[in-house]
This record gives structure tokens, C-alpha cells and sequence, in this order.
């Protein structure tokens, strides 16, 4: 089949387009033909070796976790797909082999969900990792109350988008860091907008003079600081993106793969709660330009890869 892979740490240079090998069906896992993946900052991260220290690295890799696409084999022991299901999944295991930017991937059966009907395979593709990110950090981690006021930073990101909308629906307020050009897509997705960077304290604070009840960090570093001070008495901050949140009494959390999870955020696309906005797709063959324009730090929303399957193989 054909893919994108590595098969050693660098930049998007290292990302070659051309035949990997065929996915195995291992018992508890589906053969998915892929339509769409996501691109995510983990999967460059990966590429790069900042998280070698974590993760082994079994080279050629072919990168990507994000996947929406169509059942075309069960495992043998699979009772919870068939054939022509449409699906969609965050396919990590603990280690960087088989991804999702190829046309097929073998994804264990924790890792997927039906697809939202409501949702183009573009909009499913994105939605698993940033989705199940936002969904157990709010509902699991900061346990999100009604009436409560949430900081979200990267609000118009994959992450932050998503967890404007959730809060929202949780029957808080959401204060969304951005830059200016997202204020409006911010507000769009419910959330009140603040400009991240110089003053970003006395801006929050003008919006949330008692302070935050929970803070959701996406950035790190001065922004986690900057958040940790922001909390009212009793407030709860969790971080994705720095494990120093521990030094402010905080917890960080890494997104993990639940069936559970992604079958009830697919309910939520579903009823309308939550949208994907896609603001750019690539073909598989332009692998390497998605996520160049991701690691510029500024997508909104997603970027999509799509598989471009000829007419007579659409599903
Ligand atoms: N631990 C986990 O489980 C986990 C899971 C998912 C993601 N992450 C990490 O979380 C981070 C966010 O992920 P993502 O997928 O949401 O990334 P993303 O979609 O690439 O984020 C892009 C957004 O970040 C905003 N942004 C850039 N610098 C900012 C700043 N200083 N303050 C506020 N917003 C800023 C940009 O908004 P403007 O264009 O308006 O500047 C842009 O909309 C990444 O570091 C990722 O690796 C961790």
C-alpha cells in the first residue's frame, strides 16, 4: 500500500511518500481504509525524537494517530465492527510504528467509534485526539461544573476549539486565549476572547475578577505560571503541554485512547455540541506540507490529510 513514513528523526524533509508494508489484523483489531487523518503537534514532535525518552521508535514509521475511514476486515475476535462500518479513532499504542497517513491502518478496537454521520470524513478525522484531549481534560480531570469560569488557552486550536464548545455545554463560561485574527472564531464557538502575551493576567482578570475556577494550559512555561496565578481559592489547573504543572498543584494529563470516550464525543458531534472546523487539506502525497504549516504554531482548528481513492473504490 502506499504511505508516508521515516525512518529516522529529523524535520518534514525525512517524510518520504511511496510503499510501506501491509498493516496485519491482529485479533482485537480492524483493517481501516483510511479517507482522512488528522495532523497533530504530537505526530512532528514524535518525528523530531523529543519524545524518544517515552516512546520507542520502530523504524520506518509511518506517522499519525488521527484516522476516519471504513471497515474493510475485522480481526478474528472482533465483535463490535463489520464490514463497511464507518468509523473513526485515535490509533496510538505505546510505541511509533504503523500510523494513520497511509491507505490502510490496523486499529485495535479501543481506539475507535463510529463516525459522526453528521461529520465529512474530513471533520471525523479531526476530531478523535483534540476531541478526547479536551473531553477528558474537562470532564475527567478539571471536572467542569455549571456556572463555573474556564481559561482555555489555544482556544481557537484543535484542542482549544474543541474544549470551548465542550465547556460551554458543561454550563460553563469559557475565557479563550487567541490571537486577534481568532477572536471571532472564538466567540463563534461560544467562548469569550482574550489576547495571549503582554498583560494577558489583567485582561483575564477584567473578564474574571474573582479569578478562574479551572484553567486548561496548552502552552506551558510562562503561560502555565501565568494560569496557576490566575486560579480563584480552590481553583483546578491542568496542563497537556507542561509537566511543571505538578510544581503549582495542578495535574497533567496525556490524552489516551478510550472507546468510551470518543463513542460519546461522537454523540456530542452528532447532536450538534460539538463542530470540527477544518481550515486546511492536504492529498497524502503532501504529507510533509501539512505539517509544516502545523509546527507554524497557528492552524485554526485542523489540518486534514485525505486518501483519494479512484471513483469505483468510494465507499
Ligand atoms: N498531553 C496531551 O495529551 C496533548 C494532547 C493534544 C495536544 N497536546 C499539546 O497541546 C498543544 C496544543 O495542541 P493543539 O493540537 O491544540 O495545537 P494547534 O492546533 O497546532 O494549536 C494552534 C493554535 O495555538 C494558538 N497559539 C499559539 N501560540 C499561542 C499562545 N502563546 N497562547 C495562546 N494560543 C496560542 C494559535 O492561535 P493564534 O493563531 O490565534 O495565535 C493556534 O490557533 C501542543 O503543544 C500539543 O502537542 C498535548
Amino acid at each position: 500500500m502506499k504511505g508516508i513514513s521515516y525512518s529516522r528523526y529529523g524535520g518534514p524533509e525525512v517524510l518520504e511518500y511511496g510503499e510501506v508494508r501491509d498493516p496485519k489484523v491482529g485479533p482485537d483489531t480492524v483493517l481501516v481504509k483510511v479517507r482522512a487523518a488528522a495532523v497533530n503537534p504530537v505526530d512532528w514532535k514524535c518525528r523530531a525524537g523529543y519524545l524518544d525518552g517515552v516512546l520507542d521508535a520502530v523504524f520506518p514509521v509511518i506517522p499519525g494517530w488521527d484516522v476516519s475511514g471504513v471497515v474493510v476486515r475485522p480481526g478474528a475476535a472482533v465483535t463490535e465492527f463489520s464490514v463497511g462500518d464507518e468509523v473513526i479513532g485515535y490509533v496510538r499504542e505505546d510505541f511509533l510504528s504503523r500510523g494513520t497517513l497511509a491507505e490502510y491502518v490496523a486499529a485495535p478496537v479501543r481506539t475507535l467509534a463510529r463516525k459522526p454521520r453528521n461529520l465529512t470524513w474530513e471533520e471525523a478525522a479531526g476530531l478523535p485526539l483534540v476531541g478526547l484531549t479536551a473531553y477528558q481534560v474537562l470532564y475527567k480531570a478539571l471536572r467542569v461544573r455549571r456556572g463555573e469560569t474556564v481559561l482555555i488557552h489555544a482556544a481557537a486550536g484543535g484542542v482549544g476549539s474543541i474544549a470551548v464548545q465542550l465547556a460551554r455545554h458543561l454550563g460553563a463560561r469559557a475565557i479563550g486565549t487567541a490571537s486577534e485574527a481568532n477572536h471571532d472564531f472564538v466567540r463563534s464557538l461560544g467562548g469569550e476572547p482574550v489576547t495571549y502575551g503582554e498583560g494577558l493576567a489583567e485582561r483575564v482578570r477584567g473578564l474574571a475578577p474573582e479569578g478562574v475556577d479551572a484553567a486548561f494550559d496548552t502552552i506551558g512555561g510562562e503561560t502555565l505560571k501565568t494560569s496557576a496565578n490566575l486560579l480563584a481559592p480552590e481553583g483546578r489547573l491542568v496542563s497537556i503541554a507542561d509537566g511543571d504543572v505538578v510544581d503549582y498543584g495542578g495535574r497533567y494529563s496525556f490524552v489516551r485512547p478510550d472507546a468510551e470516550d470518543l463513542t460519546r464525543l461522537a454523540e456530542l458531534a452528532e447532536q450538534g455540541v460539538v463542530s470540527v472546523h477544518v481550515s486546511q487539506t492536504f492529498p497524502l502525497e503532501r504529507t510533509a506540507d501539512a505539517y509544516r504549516r502545523n509546527e507554524e504554531g497557528r492552524t485554526r482548528g485542523k489540518i486534514v490529510v485525505t486518501v483519494d481513492w479512484p471513483d469505483e473504490t468510494q465507499d
